[in-house]
């Protein structure tokens, strides 16, 4: 039997390049060793865009076609859509019990986004809450890894707190899932905010023409302590060479580029250059793949969602299964 993975993007927008370097690329590197889960986490999208229904709605799509662009492969990963697996909902509730208000409060990343959405005066339960149902995407296919960007490890650590607690006060059902973080920790926004978000408008996503990555690579930030070329620049923390290190197939250019940066022997111009170009290079088999699954067309993309939910919700009724009886709530079922 493989072991499964389970991962999820919410559909709010398209994916870019810090989805990419956090869980994407681990995606399609472990598909064929795992059985794998790709969640489409609409009910956790709309915990903060539930008065934008269409938003959610249309970015379904969206989401799918980047991840079938980076080579997630249909016929080996499944796609599920988090909302037509009503078992998540309610191992979110029996989930709810094992976890305390104050506990929530201290998860660093919901306290950001709490921050970022301006919600410190009304918060929405439901936001509020999220992780709860994160553990239960996560419990409900009995997951053991989970590859994440790093924001998520306080996921992660509260999901295996929640499956440990279950199993001791009740059964073993759940293992207790580990995250996978990708090789590139964080990558910063093109302004070299620490956060990469549609709304600071610091983000390259996958889908981006040439033009447009050219533009925002140019408008990069860099070493803000050089004034000239001919200063000696600094490379670490240098956004635009944590960029090359990612994406730049090249090495011997990268360090190149590099040692001849320190040295105050190249521009930023140039170094900027050289990324457009290894971007675009990386990002043209993506842009084409993206191409060609949108030109198959919505049928296609839904036969993708609809068979893959049923085959995620075959585990998640099994799990439930487990769990009532665990939870000595399997009342009539006596065979
Ligand atoms: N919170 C994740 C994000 O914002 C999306 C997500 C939802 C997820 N459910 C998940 C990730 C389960 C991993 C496992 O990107």
């Amino acid at each position: 039997m493989k072991k499964r993975i389970l991962t999820g993007d919410r559909p709010t927008g398209k994916l870019h390049l810090g989805h990419y370097v956090g869980s994407l690329y681990n995606r399609a590197k472990f598909q064929e060793e795992y059985d794998e889960y790709v969640l489409i986490a609409d009910v956790q999208a709309l915990t903060d865009n539930f008065e934008n229904p269409e938003k959610v709605r249309s970015n379904i799509y969206e989401v799918l076609l980047d991840n079938l662009a980076v080579g997630v492969d249909p016929n080996k990963a499944t796609f599920a859509v988090q909302s037509l697996i009503p078992e998540t909902a309610e191992l979110t509730v029996f989930f709810a019990n094992l976890v305390t208000v104050s506990r929530l409060e201290r998860n660093p990343t919901v306290k950001d986004e709490i921050k970022q959405r301006g919600f410190e005066k009304s918060l929405p339960l439901g936001f509020f809450m999220y992780p709860v149902s994160q553990a239960a995407d996560i419990c409900v296919i009995r997951a053991h890894l989970v590859p994440v960007g790093e924001d998520q490890l306080p996921h992660i650590e509260q999901t295996r707190e929640i499956a440990h607690r279950f199993n001791s006060i009740y059964k073993e059902v759940f293992p207790l899932p580990e995250a996978i973080i990708g090789k590139v920790r964080r990558l910063p926004g093109t302004d070299g905010n620490v956060k990469m978000s549609k709304s600071l408008g610091n983000v390259i996503y996958l889908g981006d023409d040439p033009e447009t990555v050219k533009y925002k690579v140019m408008g990069m930030y860099t070493d803000p302590t050089r004034v000239h070329p001919t200063d000696p620049g600094h490379v670490e923390g240098n956004p635009v060479f944590i960029y090359h290190d990612a994406f730049n197939a090249n090495k011997e250019e990268v360090a190149g580029l590099k040692d001849s940066y320190e040295k105050g022997k190249v521009g930023d111009i140039e170094v900027k250059k050289r990324l457009v170009k290894a971007l675009n290079e990386f990002l043209d088999p993506i842009r084409e793949k993206r191409f060609q699954f949108q030109g198959r067309g919505e049928k296609f993309l839904d036969e993708i969602l609809i068979s893959g939910t049923k085959k995620a919700r075959t585990v998640a009724s099994q799990t439930m299964k487990m769990v009532r009886e665990a939870m000595r709530v399997d009342y009539f079922d006596k065979d």
